[in-house]
C-alpha cells in the first residue's frame, strides 16, 4: 500500500478507492461501488455527515487525520470486513445506527417502504401496534417508530447479542417507550400478542447461497443468514404462524431476497403482492390478515 496519502478530503476518497478497486473487495453493506465506500469512510472518521461532504472536499488534513484513515483503509482491505463494522455506524432508512458483529449490517429493501408508510397498501392512522419479527440491530423497529408516531412497536430477536445491540440503538433514539425489546424464537414469546402491522426481515439464505457467500458476509452472524437447505425454513414458519398474531385488517410485510421465486413456487395459489422498490428488486412482499387467513390451511402445510 502506497506509504503517504494524499491530503484533501477529495485526494483521499479517490485514492481511497483507488485502493478498494485494486483490492476485489465485495459491496452491498451499505455501499454498491467503490466511490460510495470511499466517501462513506473518509466522512465517518472525519466526522463529516454525508449531507456536508461535498462541502468540505477540498479540506487539509491533519496527519493524524491521514494516519487514521490509512488504518481505516488498510483494515477495510485486509480483514474483508464490512466497513459498517470498523466505524460501527449503519444507515438505515435515512437513519444512523450503531452496529458491531453481533448483528448483520442493515440493508433491508424494505427501508423506503416504511419511510412510506407502506401506504397505500396500510392506513397508517389505523396502525397502533407494530411488530418487528428478526429486528437484528433494530434498525426497522425504530424506523417504524419514527414513521408511525402514534405506534408502540414490538422488536424480536432470538439472539442476545442482536437485542443487546438493539438497546444501544433504542437508548439512542430515546424510544425506549414506545419499542419493546423481546428475545422470542419467532412467535413462541408472543403468545397471544395482535398486531396491525408486522415486519420481518428473517434469514432467509439457501445452504449451498451461504458456501458461496463473499467473505464480508462470513464477519456477520450465521443466525441472520441461513435458513435450511432451500432458505425457506424461517419464513415458511412465519407464514404458518403470523395468521394468529395480525388483527383482522392487519398487515404482513417480509423480505426474502433471491428465494422469492421457491417461496412463490412453493406456495402457487398464495397471492403475494411483490413491492417493486426504486431499483426494480421485488424480494419484499405484502399480504393481507385476510389473504393470510384464506390460504392458510394451504400455507400451514409447507413443502
Ligand atoms: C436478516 S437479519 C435482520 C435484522 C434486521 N431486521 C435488519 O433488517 O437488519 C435476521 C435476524 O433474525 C434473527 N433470527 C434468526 N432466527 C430467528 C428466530 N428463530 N427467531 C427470532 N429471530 C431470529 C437473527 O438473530 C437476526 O438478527
Amino acid at each position: 500500500m502506497k506509504k503517504t496519502p494524499p491530503r484533501t478530503v477529495h485526494d483521499f476518497i479517490l485514492w481511497a478507492a483507488r485502493l478498494f478497486d485494486n483490492a476485489d473487495l465485495y459491496f452491498g453493506h451499505g455501499t454498491d461501488n467503490v466511490q460510495d465506500e470511499a466517501a462513506w469512510l473518509v466522512g465517518s472518521a472525519l466526522k463529516i455527515s454525508p449531507s456536508k461532504l461535498d462541502a468540505c472536499l477540498k479540506d487539509e488534513l491533519s496527519l493524524e487525520q491521514q494516519n487514521t484513515l490509512h488504518a481505516l483503509v488498510d483494515a477495510r482491505i485486509t480483514t474483508r470486513k464490512p466497513l459498517a463494522y470498523l466505524i460501527n455506524e449503519a444507515w438505515f432508512a435515512g437513519l444512523k445506527f450503531y452496529v458491531d458483529e453481533r448483528v448483520i449490517v442493515p440493508r433491508s429493501l424494505t427501508a423506503e417502504f416504511i419511510t412510506e408508510q407502506f401506504q397505500p397498501w396500510v392506513k397508517p392512522a389505523q396502525v397502533h401496534r407494530i411488530l418487528d419479527l428478526c429486528t437484528g440491530s433494530g434498525c426497522m423497529a425504530i424506523a417504524l417508530a419514527q414513521a408511525f408516531p402514534q405506534a408502540r412497536v414490538d422488536a424480536a430477536d432470538i439472539s442476545l447479542d442482536a437485542l443487546a445491540v438493539a438497546r444501544i440503538n433504542v437508548e439512542n433514539y430515546g424510544l425506549r417507550e414506545r419499542v419493546r425489546l423481546l428475545r422470542s424464537d419467532l412467535f413462541s414469546a408472543l403468545k397471544s400478542e395482535r398486531y396491525d402491522l408486522i415486519v420481518t426481515n428473517p434469514p432467509y439464505a439457501a445452504n449451498d447461497e451461504m458456501k458461496m457467500l463473499p467473505p464480508e458476509y462470513r464477519h456477520e452472524p450465521a443466525l441472520a443468514l441461513a435458513s435450511g437447505e432451500r432458505g425457506l425454513d424461517t419464513i415458511t414458519t412465519i407464514l404458518a404462524q403470523v395468521p394468529k398474531h395480525l388483527n383482522a385488517n392487519g398487515v404482513l410485510v417480509a423480505e426474502v431476497g433471491n428465494s422469492a421465486i421457491t417461496l412463490q413456487q412453493d406456495f402457487p395459489t398464495v397471492p403475494f403482492m411483490w413491492l417493486s422498490t426504486s431499483a426494480g428488486d421485488e424480494s419484499v412482499f405484502l399480504l393481507t390478515a385476510e389473504q393470510l387467513q384464506h390460504h392458510h390451511s394451504a400455507l400451514a402445510r409447507a413443502p
